[in-house]
């Protein structure tokens, strides 16, 4: 097993020569990414970046006295380490390209903790699950452009286990992370056709990703699953295979029924004509799998609730569409958030 360091040490040729080989050689001035939200996806997304030679900097509440934080990734049986530069959110310096992965109910106030740093010019890319809270945060921070995303890739932060390994020199990690599944990245923003600058350098370092020029149904289709399965796994604390069994099944149609009836009443009916079928198919695909928010719940975290069955409930009120199943599950998982 070998523990090649990247990062400062990125200008040695016999890491250039280990990484080199998988990507394309990027133009010298890349976009330099900031990246609020250091969690499992934030510290994927920056590793990537920074292996294809992208400038990236973790942006901490809180930094030490360091100018990196060493990150350590696990993926395929071997171990990468990353010493990313840190910085505050309360310095000074402008962002110009910033990537949020914070969980949805905390993405306006970490956006907002930097607010000072963000310009017209700042390019902002959402990647946070849920919706609803774009249109919170552009109302309180209209000026830079955003661009929003979402991800089948998976990671999750060993960390949290307590699996905290000294890496090269004794140092410790300060997130250990496993990429646990390869998965495309949908990046777009509402109205535009083809993508900005920076995206060619994203999509070389970050792979596979796709420009979505219709970025919102993608989104509204990743809700409206969620919707489907997540509330319920998290109630019944069962993965989400177990979703498919007799017991279960009938409660997921109707969980998809009224889905369909929000979608139309939205005009997103084209973007779930056939949700039941693709629900189906995503808990067959993942049958093992612990949703997110059940791994929320079993770690007495805050789930992301609002920001998915929620935000439906609101697109439903809006639309004077009656969910009384989806809006009992909501109503249910709050009860635990609280
Ligand atoms: N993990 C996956 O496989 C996956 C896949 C697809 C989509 N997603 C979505 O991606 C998002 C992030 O998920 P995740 O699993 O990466 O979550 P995570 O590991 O909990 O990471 C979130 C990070 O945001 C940080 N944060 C929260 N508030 C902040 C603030 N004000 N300033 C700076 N940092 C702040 C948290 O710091 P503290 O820990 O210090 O609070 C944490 O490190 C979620 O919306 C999730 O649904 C995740």
């Amino acid at each position: 097993m070998h523990f090649p360091v990247i990062g400062q040490e990125l200008h040695s040729n016999e890491l250039r020569q280990v990484y080199n080989h998988e990507r394309m050689p990027l133009p010298v001035n890349s976009s330099h990414w900031h990246v609020l939200g250091a969690g499992a996806m934030g510290c994927l997304f920056a590793s990537q970046l920074q292996q294809a030679g992208c400038p990236v900097t973790l942006v901490l509440r809180q930094t030490g006295a360091a100018a990196t934080a060493r990150v350590q990734l696990a993926r395929n049986g071997d171990s990468l380490y990353f010493d990313t530069p840190v910085s505050c959110a309360a310095e000074k310096s402008t962002i110009s390209h910033l990537l949020v992965t914070t969980k949805a109910q905390d993405v306006c106030v970490a956006v907002l903790s930097v607010a000072h740093r963000l310009s017209a010019q700042s390019q902002i890319l959402l990647l946070s699950n849920g919706l609803g809270y774009a249109r919170d945060l552009q109302e309180r921070l209209p000026r830079p452009q955003y661009f929003y995303g979402t991800t089948t890739a998976g990671a999750y932060r060993i960390d949290d286990h307590g699996d905290i390994d000294p890496g090269p020199g004794g140092e410790t990690p300060f997130r250990h992370i496993r990429h646990a599944g390869q998965g495309l990245t949908r990046i777009g923003q509402p109205g535009r056709a083809a993508p900005p600058d920076w995206f060619s350098q994203w999509s070389t370092a970050v792979q596979p990703s796709s420009w979505d020029p219709h970025i919102e149904q993608a989104l509204w289709l990743k809700l409206a699953i969620n919707c489907a399965i997540n509330p319920l796994t998290a109630l019944h604390r069962c993965s989400n295979g177990e979703l498919a069994a007799p017991g279960m099944a009938p409660q997921v149609t109707g969980l998809c029924d009224e889905i369909v009836q929000v979608s139309e009443a939205a005009g997103y009916g084209g973007v779930t004509a056939d949700l039941h079928a693709r629900v189906s198919e995503v808990i067959e695909a993942t049958a093992s799998n612990r949703s997110s928010m059940l791994q929320d719940v079993l770690a007495g975290r805050q789930t992301e609730i609002q920001y998915i069955t929620g935000h439906l409930l609101s697109v439903a009120r809006a639309h004077g569409v009656d969910v009384p199943r989806n809006e009992a599950l909501f109503r249910s998982i709050l009860a635990r958030d609280n």
